[in-house]
């Protein structure tokens, strides 16, 4: 790294007020395009890049561009494969899925001393919310809506993925999900542009620290570029297609505020946009990213990508493919082994001009050269992990703040059941998700060790001891979904068990009943679901286990929002733990019992039943709005013709933003400090009004709120959204404590795509609203004039 380039970027941090915490808060959550990032973009290192350019063969060129896993037997001809041949010949440029500084260093010293040039290898793996010390998957995570929380996560991670030879993590996922069928939802930060660019600062600066070369940075990879969650019918891999509006607006926001956060590269997706694969796409790797947002690093492909760009049909093999991908902007082929095997005779027969490849080349180098390893290779060996008592007094805090209390209503005698009291002696913790440590980790582990993860059950005996009564009751799964999701398992009968668990809760005071998702095989890659109920007989226990009148907590595990409509009816108290990570147990009673407030707030919508997916709060209006309840058929004609279903509210069952406490917050009436703001001075860039509102603790107990702005553009060239998410804020308050929370809203908020594909402000009357979720009613209003 050069120091040189350092001052100027701190410079250029000062001037737009984005320096590390900053860049966490308000700030710049929109930019419209990202500032050059000075330490990929320096003249010294352009200048070294390029010397080192001169000197490299066609293949060593090539080799850059060749990315191999060499943690398990694949590449070019699966396990007959030699990395380290490859590696000395300079024919890769980076190695995925190689763990721990032995490893790395092994291959490391072969680059480095028996490969000509002397170019040290990236080594790259999913680190994606953890290495070894395991936190809350991202979509827990999000729910925190606690930027600088995440950048702390990420921190860890990268000193772990460090110490374990990793300079390189697939993370942050940044892709906008608003259809939970989608099993990658567990991997977003949910469903919203605003919050989605907040938190994917927050990763980037966390991993990255705004300097590469210190030791413990590890390089980014943005995935997946781009608009990988609009993936059709919420199936995995499937197309996308929505307007340049939508994809501007919607899915692009967070990408680019990790782009001008200084990401140093992005990851291509496997969907195709518009009838475009996001791999081979001109207009989004190089039209935007490249030109646009001024993108200095690289882009690498996701698994296998380039080799199937064959199967979307736009080149008769695997030549032309990877001319198209290559030629788009993805200078790194994932193991797809198709630049390896296809570039050189196209760059010698002139079908690709070298200085295609050359570009390509320049940026994997520069980037490896930002990150120092010309001079710093090798990882130094480190004794095995064992979690620190630091790691797990992270890993709770965390993951207690990305717990939601969904529901938290009044039983007779007790007041709210949470947090248990006192009466509450004699617990039975019932469920398949209550004594699961290796669930607790979600789908993408890392290095995370289920040996180390702390279930429910554990957590909830050193509590209680003998007060604590168990039954599983049944199994995630049914014996039916376990035959087709496990070859050939017998079917486990699993009426005694539920008929066990229920008596179980009548021995007990309250009934804790732990249900969800098998986080390995029902959540994440490859793990779309048409069904969004509990799965297997987990409704069955439930009702069966409130039929005995006990006062029963769902607590639900999950990596996606689930169809509740039962729960959400007949069950007192919900929580929404997710799979909370290495410390999730402890974390969990923590706030059942009150020793945290929780203070999570949903990031995508809970829906009533699956046919509304994808559902989202930010829904664009319809000339035909819905009018109240409309879950009964219609009385008279004229409420028929209404945007609606015939058998179900529109809204969700939880909205996004959705989250109790243990207090109540109460909301003054938003104020807004001038009646209209210019356009001209808006356009200008220094134009901001302030939206004030007081938030009071009207509670006993201190607890945080999550503070939101919702804005509605009333009258524009295109039609925008009935709310959209502009402004959030974290307050803490003590019972009886006032804060009066400002906004500010400038360009960036009140901006958007018009049909030309510009980002304008028009005249218009804003509706503001403020408040604890997206329902929130105290109102506003103020004029672009
Ligand atoms: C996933 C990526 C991941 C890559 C490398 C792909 O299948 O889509 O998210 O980073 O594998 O493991």
């Amino acid at each position: 790294m050069e120091n040189s380039v350092k001052p100027v970027q701190f410079a250029v941090s000062i001037l737009i007020g984005v320096g590390m915490l900053s860049v966490l808060g308000q700030s710049r959550l929109f930019a419209q395009s990202a500032v050059p990032n000075a330490q990929l973009a320096g003249r010294a290192l352009n200048a070294k890049v390029d010397a080192l350019l001169k000197r490299m063969t066609l293949e060593e060129k090539i080799g850059q561009t060749v990315q191999y896993s060499a943690g398990f037997a694949t590449g070019p001809e699966g396990s007959k494969i030699s990395y380290d041949e490859l590696v000395a010949k300079g024919a890769a440029g980076s190695l995925l899925n190689v763990i721990g500084a032995e490893q790395t260093n092994h291959y490391q010293h072969i680059a480095m001393e028996k490969s000509r040039l002397h170019i040290p290898l990236m080594f790259g793996d999913d680190v994606i919310h953890g290495d070894r010390t395991t936190f809350p998957v991202p979509l827990g995570l999000a729910s925190s809506w606690d930027p600088k929380l995440i950048a702390g996560v990420a921190r860890t991670a990268a000193v772990e993925a460090r110490a374990d030879g990793i300079n390189w993590v697939f993370s942050p996922m940044v892709d906008i999900a608003r259809d939970a069928r989608w099993g990658r939802i567990v991997e977003s930060a949910g469903e919203d542009p605003y919050l989605g660019a907040a938190l994917a600062r927050g990763w980037v600066e966390g991993y990255q620290q705004n300097d590469l070369s210190k030791p413990d940075s590890v390089a980014v990879s943005v995935k997946h570029f781009a608009a990988y969650g609009a993936a059709i019918a919420g199936r995995d891999y499937n197309a996308t297609d929505m307007s340049d509006i939508t994809l501007r607006q919607v899915y692009l926001p967070p990408y680019l505020a990790a782009v001008d956060a200084g990401a140093a590269t992005l990851m291509s997706s496997f969907n195709s946009i518009n009838g475009v694969p996001a791999t081979a796409n001109p207009y989004t790797l190089t039209e935007i990213l490249r030109k646009e947002w001024h993108f200095d690093g690289f882009v690498v492909s996701d698994w296998g990508a380039i080799a199937e760009l064959r199967n979307h049909s736009i080149g008769p093999d695997g030549a032309t493919v990877a001319r198209k991908a290559l030629e788009a902007g993805v200078d790194m082929d994932m193991e797809g082994n198709l630049y390896a095997t296809t570039i050189a005779a196209q760059v010698r027969s002139g079908a690709i001009p070298e200085s295609v490849l050359d570009e390509a080349v320049r940026r994997i180098l520069r980037v490896k050269f930002a990150l120092g390893l010309f001079e710093h290779p090798y990882t130094p060996v480190t004794p095995a992990y064992a979690p620190t008592a630091a790691d797990r007094a992270q890993a709770r805090a965390v993951a207690a703040e990305t717990i939601v209390l969904l529901k938290n209503d009044p039983v007779e005698g007790v007041g709210a059941l949470l947090p248990l009291g006192k009466a509450m002696k004699t617990v039975a913790l019932i469920g398949p998700l209550a004594d699961a440590a290796q669930d607790m980790l979600g789908s993408w582990g890392a290095q995370g060790d289920a040996k180390f993860a702390v279930s429910l059950k554990q957590a909830l005996q050193e509590r209680l001891g003998d007060h604590l009564l168990y039954a599983q009751g049944c199994g995630v799964l049914t014996g039916e979904d376990e035959k087709i999701l496990l070859e050939g398992k017998p079917a486990p009968d699993d009426t005694k068990s539920i008929a066990e668990a229920v008596e179980t809760a009548k021995k007990s005071d309250v009934a804790v009943v732990a249900l969800g998702e098998d986080a390995g095989r029902m959540t994440g890659e490859a793990a779309s679901r048409t069904r969004l109920g509990l799965p297997g007989r987990q409704e069955e226990l439930l009702e069966a286990v409130a039929a005995t009148g006990k006062p029963v907590v769902l607590v639900l595990f999950t990596g996606r929002p689930t169809e509740i409509k039962w729960a959400g009816a007949h069950v007192p108290a919900i929580l929404e733990a997710w799979f909370p990570g290495m410390e999730g147990g402890h974390a969990v009673a923590d706030v059942l019992f009150g020793d945290v407030n929780p203070s999570a707030k949903l990031t995508v919508s809970f829906p009533r039943a699956v046919g509304q997916e994808p559902l989202y709060y930010a829904q664009m209006p319809t000339g035909r709005p819905a009018h109240g309840d409309l879950s009964h058929m219609p009385a008279n004609g004229e409420e028929q013709y209404q945007s609606r279903y015939i058998d179900e509210d529109n809204s969700a069952l939880f909205p996004f933003g959705w989250g109790l406490s243990y207090t109540r917050f109460r909301y003054g009436q938003p104020t807004v400090d001038r009646p209209g703001i210019g356009l001209a001075d808006l356009e200008q860039g220094h134009g901001k009004l302030t939206v004030g509102v007081d938030v009071r603790n009207a509670g006993s107990v201190a607890g945080t709120e999550v503070v939101q702005l919702y804005l509605r553009n009333t009258s524009a060239s295109v039609e925008q959204p009935v709310r959209e998410l502009k402004g959030f804020e974290r307050v803490t308050l003590g019972p009886g404590e006032t804060r009066h929370v400002e906004f500010s809203l400038g360009f960036d908020e009140l901006s958007f795509w018009n049909a030309q594909s510009k980002r304008v402000v028009e005249p218009t009357t804003y509706k503001v609203w403020v408040g604890g979720s997206s329902l929130a009613e105290a109102e506003a209003s103020f004029k672009v004039e």
